[in-house]
Order: structure tokens, then sequence, then C-alpha cells
């Protein structure tokens, strides 16, 4: 058995498509198992870019099976909007390579209209959601009244989809939100059935009988760490487990599986968050800018779904040992190394101030974030360009000095570090 879970240790954003795009070179599958289209994955393919927010970012290499796990809430317009995309850029979908669970749950446009009430209502203290309709598809999986992939297939979907939005109607209407008219969205749904009908399989048990017979899965993580609705910084999360185990529960995979599991954190070399929420290692001016770049490339820090610019700031190793604990990471993955370089010194956060008190971990997990001032350690930087290194020994010692501090602040081996957006701009330690 060959499980791979691929996770973001941080807020999201950390590049986990383009790591996944590399590992997914040796798998077989590459399976999303939490999440929607909130997630931006972006994976430059020589002149190319693809943005992907649904499926996953393995979908880029020609053998990949593709899998959208029963833990993800599917936007079918998008689906099929992403499918056609990437047909539309030479990258063959069908269902013998692109398969939907059966338990999936749908995000209708009564989700997404909820989704954007519940955040004006919220005010000052809204959470900065994607306003894709995730945490009311959630909310309703919860409450057992969500719709499921399977149910496209029941001949009378349209009046359970009619009852959806009449119900989620009524929330509309108590926000002082327009209702919806059920009629164009059960006709479009119709069509969006139609269409994905020969994708919606039993994908948990294809992913177990790979497994069985020794095939390599990629389980892809969207959001990240910090994200995660048990883990993260509540309430500023989203609503689906983003860690590793999630991957279980989310591909309906037993725990058996996960027995040699590799478990790699994709981490930033610096921080980012977008939407609101504690960040303690903030940084703002003319630093900033230099960490989010220009908006002219696509790799720049702003939002791949919603555009917005990312908060950036300093590594933050307290919270990335925090990622380890939980993810039970085996290891690291660091990417944008090369934006680093000109920086000197580099700061990265070992320990939190409170009062009178240095803490170098959580007595409460994240949630008390907004009490802690950071207590920095400066690292040596370098100027060197990175863009063009492949072998390891041939990185600055100062870059390695840099990831060699973040080995030892969690305990777990660097594996892989990209110093650039292509493809082919990754180092690897041998
Ligand atoms: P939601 O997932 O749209 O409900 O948004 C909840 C929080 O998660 C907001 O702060 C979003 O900005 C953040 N978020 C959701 N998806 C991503 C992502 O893929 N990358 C980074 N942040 C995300």
């Amino acid at each position: 058995m060959t499980l791979q879970v691929i996770v973001g240790a941080q807020w999201g954003d950390e590049g986990k498509g383009r790591i996944v795009d590399w590992f997914a070179a040796q798998a077989r599958y590459a399976a999303r198992f939490n999440g929607g289209d909130n997630a931006g994955h972006t994976v430059t393919v020589g002149q190319r870019v693809f943005k992907l927010h649904l499926i996953p970012s393995g979908i880029l290499q020609p053998h990949i099976v593709g899998i959208l796990g029963n833990g993800m809430v599917v936007n079918p317009q998008t689906l099929v909007e992403e499918m056609d995309m990437l047909a539309g850029n030479g990258i063959p979908i069908s269902p013998a390579r692109l398969h939907l669970s059966y338990a999936a749950q749908l995000i209708t446009p009564a989700h997404n209209a909820l989704d954007r009430a519940l955040e004006s209502g919220r005010g000052k203290d809204n959470i900065g959601t994607t306003g894709r309709g995730i945490g009311p598809a959630y909310t309703d999986k919860a409450a057992r009244s969500g719709l499921r992939a399977v149910d496209m297939l029941a001949p009378d979907f349209c009046e359970h989809l009619g009852d959806h939005v009449a119900e989620t109607n009524r929330t509309l209407g108590l926000h002082g939100a327009p209702h919806l008219d059920p009629a164009p969205i059960c006709n479009q749904f119709r069509l969006l059935a139609e269409h994905l009908k020969p994708y919606i399989t039993d994908t948990a048990a294809e992913l177990d009988a790979a497994l069985r017979a020794g095939q390599n899965v990629l389980a892809e993580g969207a959001q990240g760490t910090l994200l995660d609705i048990d883990h993260g910084t509540y309430p500023f999360v989203t609503s689906s487990n983003t860690t590793a185990p999630g991957a279980l529960t989310g591909l309906g995979l037993g725990l058996t599986a996960a027995r040699e599991a590799r478990v790699s954190g994709v981490v930033k070399a610096f921080q980012t968050r977008v939407g609101s929420g504690p960040f303690p290692t903030e940084v703002s001016g003319e630093l900033a800018d230099r960490l989010r770049g220009s908006g002219k490339n696509p790799w720049d820090e702003f939002g791949t779904t919603t555009g917005r610019p990312r908060r950036v700031g300093w590594l933050d190793g307290v919270l990335l040992r925090y990622a380890t604990r939980l993810n039970g990471l085996t290891e690291l993955v660091i990417t944008k190394l090369d934006i680093l370089t000109g920086l000197d010194p580099l700061r990265v956060c070992v320990a939190y101030k409170t009062g009178q008190e240095t803490l170098t971990d959580l007595p409460f997990g994240p949630a008390d974030l907004h009490l802690y001032e950071p207590v920095y350690e400066d690292l040596p930087g370098w100027t060197e360009d990175l863009g063009t290194i492949r072998d390891w020994e041939d990185l600055p010692a100062a870059a390695r000095g840099y990831l060699e501090r973040l080995e030892h602040l969690t305990g777990v081996p660097v594996t892989l570090a990209s110093v650039g957006p292509e493809r082919e701009q990754v180092v690897e330690k041998r």
C-alpha cells in the first residue's frame, strides 16, 4: 500500500498544486478529499498556467486518474466548466480518468447566495469566505439535508432540489436577501446531471482496490492546516478537515491504509493568509509588497479564487511545529524559496510572548493567537538567484541553513524545495 497525503501546513496557498503535480509523475491516482471550489491550485507547465479549483492537480499528468472524494463539496457547474477548460487545453477528461464520489455533497446556487448573505450579515466580524457556498453546503451535510452526487441520478432529483431551494429561501429571507427561483436552477442541474452521470462512482472502493494492488495514491488536501474546522484558527477557518487524517474519512479509506503513509506538509518559505483572523508574524509596508509581488504574475500573492491580495509575513515556526504534530508529517516540502533571495536577515518566529511569559507551544491550539507577540530568530539571507539550481549542494549555504533550521524546529526532514514557478524548478534532497 502506498498512500501519500499532501497537505498545506499553513493557511492555504502554499503551492500544493505544483507539488502534487511533481509527485503525480510517480502515482496512479490523485484524489481530493476536502473542500470545494474555494481552493485554487496553480500549476505552470511550460507557457501554460492552469488554475484548478475542483479537479485534482495531478490530472495534468496524462497517466493519472483523478478522484473527487466523498469529503468534498462539489459545485457541478464549476466542475463541468473546469472539465471543458482542461479539454480545451489538450488535457482530455473522460469517465475513464475522472471519478466523482457518489457521496460527495453538491453545492447549488442557493448555497452560494446563502454564503454571501451570511458574510454580509457578519459585518466587520466577517470570516472573509471565498463566497463559494462552502460553509452552507457543509452545514446541510451535517444537518443531513444536503444533496449528494448520487441524488443527481434519481428521477425525482428536481423535486429534491426544489425543496432545497425553497428551504434556503426561508433562511435567505431572514437575512433580507432575495429569494431564488427554483425552476431555472432545476433546468441547469438537469443538464449538469446528464453530463456528470458517467463520472459518478464508488471512489472509496476504487481507491481501496488500487492501494491493495500496490498502486500509488496521492491524497491532495485543499486549504491548509490552520484553516481546519477543528484545529485551525476557529472561527476564521473553512468548514472541512484540511489536515492529513481527513484524507481517510474524506476518501473512505480505513486506518490501515495509512499504516505506511508518506505525509508531506507543503510550507511556503514565508507566511500568507487570505481572509480575516489572527496572524502574529504579519508584516506591512515595503517588505509586504516585496513578499506579495506586483500581482502581474500568476504566482504572486493574490488569491487564485478571489483575486484578493494575500496578507504576508515571516514564517511562523511555532505554527509549523503545531502543523507537523497534527498532520503527523513525515517530511516538509518548501515552496517559493526563491522569493526570499535578497532579504537579509530572514526572520523566523520561534516562540511567542504574552505578558511576562514566553511560549514555545500553543496551550489552547491557535485560538488565542491574537494575544501573542512573535519572538524572532534572525538568520542570514543570500543574494544568489536560485531559479536554475537543481542540486541541493548547489543551494547557497544560507539557504540550506534556513531549511535546516526548519528541520530542527519541526524534527522532520525537508525533502524538496521549489525555486521558481515552472514544473522543473524543484530541488530534491536525495
Ligand atoms: P470558505 O472556505 O470559502 O468558507 O472560507 C473560509 C476561510 O478560508 C476564509 O478565510 C478563506 O479566505 C479561507 N480559504 C478558503 N479556501 C482557501 C484556499 O484555498 N486558500 C487559502 N484560503 C482559503
